[in-house]
């Protein structure tokens, strides 16, 4: 069958540069070495129990099992509201401007099929989370990167983001701070010129904040970019339940901001799939009722296992961003050799899995991701492998 072709939207995508090291930790498990992956972005903890038992209880609900809103119910919308207004002091209106998703992920794939002409040029993070780009392509846009560089702390520089709006025209900049894969964040002041430049340059600001609850001090919460004020007028920001709750699996998720921008997503969406379970809006409710307690002991886990790999990095001489936020650790290949080959070597030698930074961006190459997605136990014995792969 070999008249049976994928599209040329698919086969110009960048190649999936994660398939050879699936290849290579496939053929060092053959060689009986034990792999340990800090590059799994998936927390490792349970959902917590009380929301998991919600959850149970909803899906006994015969009215549960039906088609749900294309736009999520109004309890849940509403319920969004409520915790926008509690933890960023944002309020938004339930009708017109929150909208519920099936992963963030999921929306973010979906906004430029909404806005995006063939042709459009987008800006995007690199490094970044892949996603970012490759929506841009399926949509026929053309993505752009914009460079966030070491010497900058992985931020980009203002100026250069005003130069590319002006000579690209871009239909919109998406943003990610906290980031993936750097962790790196942003102050008020960062995105109040973000929002003066999309506004001046009348782009569209799409904001991927699926990190929102995962910072470690009290002092430096991230903020909504909706908490700018002039942001409502252009923005729309993405939010996850998956890191927050522990809840990767089931699906939930909500992009809020300007009405128009929302009813373009809701519009594109109307065409493709159906609201998340009912079921899951319901105790997705319930977890933002209760989110600053159901959040902290998670914090509080990762804030341990940040202390532990921060030491073995630093007993070794690794250098890295300071995580703020985020359950990543960004940490710089020594004696600058090429991340993949870096990646490649630690699976060999060590069975130790971490990211290649190149898999996120050019910018990314000479640095490596580290999850904290697994215990204390691993961890230290993630700092063990890799002190002796890098003395080999
Ligand atoms: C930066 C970023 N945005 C969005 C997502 C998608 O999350 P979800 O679709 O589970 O909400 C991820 C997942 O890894 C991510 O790292």
């Amino acid at each position: 069958m070999n008249w049976i072709e994928q599209a040329r939207r698919l086969k110009e995508l960048p190649p999936y540069i994660f398939s050879e090291i699936n290849a290579i930790k496939a053929d060092a498990q053959k060689r009986g070495i034990s792999l340990l992956s800090l590059a799994i972005g998936d927390p490792d903890l349970p959902t917590p129990e009380a929301i998991v038992r919600k959850l149970q209880e909803a899906t006994a609900k015969q009215e549960n099992h039906v088609y749900s809103p294309y736009e999520g119910t109004l309890a849940f919308r509403e319920a969004v509201a409520h915790w926008f207004d509690e933890r960023f002091k944002v309020k938004l209106n339930p009708e017109t401007e929150i909208l519920a998703l099936i992963g963030s992920k999921e929306g973010i794939a979906h906004f430029p099929l909404a806005f995006v002409n063939p042709g459009d040029k987008c800006l995007y993070p690199s490094p970044g989370y892949p996603i970012f780009q490759t929506a841009i392509s399926l949509a026929g846009g053309i993505p752009i990167p914009v460079p966030h560089r070491a010497e900058n702390g992985f931020v980009p520089d203002l100026k250069e983001i005003e130069s590319l709006l002006v000579l690209h025209k871009p239909k919109y900049l998406l943003i990610n701070f906290p980031c993936n894969p750097t962790s790196a964040v942003v102050d008020r002041e960062f995105l109040s010129q973000l929002v003066f430049l999309a506004r001046k340059y009348e782009t569209i600001l799409v904001s991927d904040n699926a990190y929102s609850e995962m910072y470690y001090d009290e002092n430096d919460k991230p903020l909504s970019i909706l908490e700018i004020p002039g942001a409502m007028d252009v923005a729309i920001e993405f939010q996850s339940f998956s890191k927050t709750f522990n809840m990767t699996g089931w699906r939930i998720a909500y992009a809020v901001g300007n009405s128009k921008l929302i009813a373009g997503l809701l519009r594109a969406k109307t065409n493709i799939d159906s609201g998340p379970l009912l079921a899951v809006q319901e105790a997705s409710i319930y977890a933002m009722r209760n989110g600053k307690a159901l959040t902290e002991p998670i914090r509080a886990v990762y804030r341990k296992r940040r202390k532990i790999i921060l030491e073995g990095l630093d007993s070794l001489g690794i250098k890295y961003l300071y995580p703020k936020a985020t359950f990543f650790v960004w940490a710089q290949v020594p004696g600058g050799e090429p991340s993949m080959d870096f990646a490649k070597r630690l699976i060999e030698k060590e069975g130790l899995v971490v990211t290649p930074g190149i898999g996120f961006g050019k910018e990314g190459d000479k640095f490596f991701r580290l999850a904290l997605t697994v215990p204390d136990s691993s961890l230290v014995d993630a700092i063990n492998r890799l002190g002796r792969a890098i003395r080999k």
